[in-house]
């Protein structure tokens, strides 16, 4: 069976996010990073079947453990990718904009919300806004690592990387100046587009 999980081109150039994210941290960051995350869910896929085909379960936990690990980093790095663009920033429209409005308190409220939820991570982790199928509602989410403090079900929107290999090249220990920045490429018709594919779904 082929790999079940591939690295997703970038949707622009290494250096299109400058002034905000440079090239080299674009670069590292998909290339080696992503890379890893998607050859680490693989590996566990892989691990798996071999578990099952010897009927020896011995790394059961480790391997279980890789896999959320992993495929979280995958899901939220390939979001990530297209969370952002050139022509970012702004403010969101339309049925977005009235979830967050209704939901959330406003962008401003929202915004805030995420921006202290990202700064105040301890450790490696991500900033999320989500989608809360049971609720019926949009959420903020403070992710450790890339699979920890979740809601069960809820449905990454837009993703914020908060891990030091996202910044620290450019904006050293100063994280809530990346958070700043990522504001000015946050793309919102992408956000849009994603909530307009989730909001009737029904899991439980
Ligand atoms: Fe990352």
């Amino acid at each position: 069976m082929p790999n079940q999980y591939t690295l997703p081109d970038l949707p622009y150039d290494y250096a299109a996010l400058e002034p905000h994210l440079s090239a080299q941290i674009v670069e590292l960051h998909h290339d080696k990073h992503h890379a890893a995350y998607v050859t680490g869910a693989n590996g566990a896929i892989d691990g798996l079947a071999a578990a099952r085909e010897k009927n020896d379960f011995a790394t059961i936990n480790q391997l279980e453990k890789n896999l959320a690990f992993h495929l979280s980093g995958h899901v939220l790095h390939s979001l990530l990718w297209k969370n952002m663009s050139p022509d970012g920033g702004g403010e969101p429209e339309g049925e977005l904009k009235a979830a967050i409005d209704d939901q959330l308190g406003g962008f401003e409220a929202f915004k805030n919300q995420l921006t202290q939820a990202s700064n105040g991570i301890q450790g490696s982790g991500w900033g999320v806004l989500a989608w809360d199928p049971t609720g019926g509602r949009l959420i903020v989410e403070q992710v450790y690592d890339h699979q920890s403090n979740l809601g069960q079900a809820a449905v990454p929107l837009l993703a914020l990387d908060m891990w030091e290999h996202a910044f620290y090249l450019q904006y050293k220990n100063v994280k809530a100046d990346w958070v700043t920045a990522f504001w000015n490429l946050a793309n919102w018709a992408d956000v849009g587009e994603r909530f307009g594919r989730v909001s009737s779904l029904s899991v439980v």
